[in-house]
């Protein structure tokens, strides 16, 4: 059966998912690239900024289950691009001529462009205004029997939490406390509640912690 899943989701001590003050030159605003050097520092994250080396272990373990058995993405408009990229028209994503996707990507935004963004790569640029419900069974129909990836940011992460839609996420607390941004945890009360949770501590100051639906 598809399932729904979240992973290397990278959120503060004090609980954000990205900083304030998010622009072109500052994609996670105040937080600077300091949330994702963990994912970075691995083969892993060596690998999709297109080169060769990085760590393997724990952190590079956790990292490498980001895309197996992915067939669609759902994503935010936060996470696509700078606040009101929709007014641009050229606009195709942070991600260059092939994004690391790789499969249909939902964005979801109430200003969608009228025409899909085909990428090299095999990544399509869908782009939705509608309900998390609903953009689920589109990107399920998408995904092929295949499960499908919340991507972010930490205003569609909680939304998706909260409907209940998920089945799988695996969030890394990364030991820097933002002050601001964007917080995933609130209103999510009990939401923890039928899940089974595990936590891995990496030597790199890191906490992998998962939660799967019972
Ligand atoms: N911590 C991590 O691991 C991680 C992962 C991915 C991204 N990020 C970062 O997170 C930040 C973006 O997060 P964010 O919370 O600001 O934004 P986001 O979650 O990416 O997107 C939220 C926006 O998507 C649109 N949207 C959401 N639900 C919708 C719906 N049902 N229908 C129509 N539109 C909908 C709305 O934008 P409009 O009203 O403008 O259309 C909404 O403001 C970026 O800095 C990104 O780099 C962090």
């Amino acid at each position: 059966m598809s399932r729904t899943r979240i992973h290397n989701f990278s959120i503060s001590l004090d609980g954000f998912g990205t900083g304030e003050g998010l622009s072109l030159d500052a994609p996670f605003g105040h937080a600077g690239h300091r949330m994702h050097q963990w994912m970075f520092a691995t083969r892993f994250g060596a690998g999709i900024m297109g080169g060769e080396g990085g760590a393997s272990g724990v952190d590079d373990a956790f990292a490498q289950q980001h895309e197996p058995g992915i067939g669609a993405e759902i994503m935010g408009a936060g996470k696509f691009g700078p606040p009101c990229w929709q007014d641009d028209p050229d606009w195709k994503g942070w991600w260059g001529p092939n994004p690391p996707f790789h499969t249909p990507t939902f964005v979801l935004t109430h200003r969608p462009p009228s025409q899909p963004l085909e990428m090299e790569g095999g990544t399509t640029f869908h782009f939705l205004d509608t309900t998390p419900e609903k953009a689920l069974e589109l990107a399920k129909e998408a995904a092929g029997g295949q499960d499908v990836r919340i991507g972010g940011g930490p205003t569609m992460v909680r939304d998706f939490i909260a409907a209940g839609l998920v089945d799988h996420i695996h969030f890394v607390q990364v030991p820097i406390l933002l002050g601001r941004g964007v917080r995933v945890w609130d209103g999510l009360e009990g939401a923890e509640a039928g899940y089974d949770i595990e936590t891995v501590s990496s030597p790199s100051g890191v906490t992998h912690l998962t939660f799967t639906r019972s």
